[in-house]
């Protein structure tokens, strides 16, 4: 059975990512890790990829064809009766640095992080196409609540009744971080898809890597859409809590597609509501593209 949303601290949460919270709480960063934060549905899996590529895929190119995007980049809150936790394998990770996924809003953070000041890369993406990417999400996800009907959900997403809580504190909360705090790279999802090789180029600046152009090619190369799609590895077609029949993992990719989904009242409806909640002029998303 589908697990409820209950109040968490002022964050609507499952109990799928509180029942683990003093370990998680209690996690031992190192200066050397790099996490990957972003609200659900973002562009993690497609930024994890980039990473381990970068990292690992000269020195253990096997990791690709071995091991699930979600096993060499563990996702730090989660905990599942009868599943290693996520913060279990990260403290078992053998490589360094180890990536770490999150979805936690910034004040929930472990303290380890910024005691360690380990590297953060935050992805954010359009709130449109993130709505309809998570709708799709948790309607083939059974970890999830239920999605319900799209006019609901919609609603629901304005509110911040879904998993993490709403998408304007997330995005924001970190935006204001990184203006304190210098070990954070704050990057977008409609950047990627513009141009991937020069996100990539931004993203080695900040993690100190300068690879070869021919691995900068490969790399590339093999986190486009199409080849993730099909590869087993990065679809997370090995996890069988996910309804495939509903929909891929690796859903489309695209930006833009909240266009198939929203009426006219329901664009009407959020654009307004995002004006009151989006009051910092300095963060801004293409919403438009
Ligand atoms: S999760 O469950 O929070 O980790 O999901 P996350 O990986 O953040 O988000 C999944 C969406 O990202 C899209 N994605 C990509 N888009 C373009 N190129 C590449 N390589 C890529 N990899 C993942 C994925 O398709 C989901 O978006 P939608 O709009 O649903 O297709």
């Amino acid at each position: 059975s589908r697990p409820e949303l209950f109040d968490f601290h002022g964050v609507a949460m499952t109990h799928f990512f509180t029942d683990n919270w003093e370990n998680i709480q209690n996690f031992q960063a190192r200066s050397d890790d790099i996490v990957i934060a972003t609200y659900p549905k973002a562009g993690t899996t497609w930024v994890s990829y980039i990473l381990d590529l970068l990292y690992f895929g000269k020195t253990a190119p096997e990791r690709q064809t071995t091991i699930p995007i979600y096993e060499r980049v563990p996702f730090l809150e989660i905990c599942v009766p009868g599943l290693d936790s996520g913060k279990d394998l990260a403290d078992k990770l053998p490589t360094s640095p180890r990536l770490i996924k999150t979805h936690l809003p910034v004040q929930f953070m472990p303290k380890s992080f910024w005691e360690n000041n380990s590297k953060i890369i935050y992805v954010a993406r359009n709130a449109k196409d993130n709505m309809v990417s998570f709708f799709h999400f948790d309607r083939m996800n059974g970890l999830q609540p239920e999605a319900g009907e799209w006019n609901n959900y919609f609603q629901r997403f304005l509110e911040g009744k879904v998993v993490f809580g709403s998408w304007y504190d997330h995005v924001n909360g970190w935006w204001k971080k990184k203006q304190t705090h210098s070990n954070l790279h704050y990057m977008f999802y409609e950047d990627l898809i513009e141009d991937t090789g020069r996100e990539i180029d931004k993203l080695c600046s900040f993690l100190g890597l300068s690879p070869s152009a021919e691995e900068k090619t490969n790399v590339t190369r093999g986190v486009q859409f199409d080849n993730m799609k099909k590869d087993k590895m990065a679809n997370y077609s090995t996890l069988q809590v996910l309804d495939f029949k509903v929909s891929p993992f690796l859903r489309k990719g695209k930006v833009g597609d909240w266009k198939n989904h929203f009426t006219v009242s329901q664009n009407e409806a959020f654009d307004e509501d995002y004006k009151k909640k989006m009051r910092d002029p300095t963060l801004k998303f293409r919403t438009e593209i």
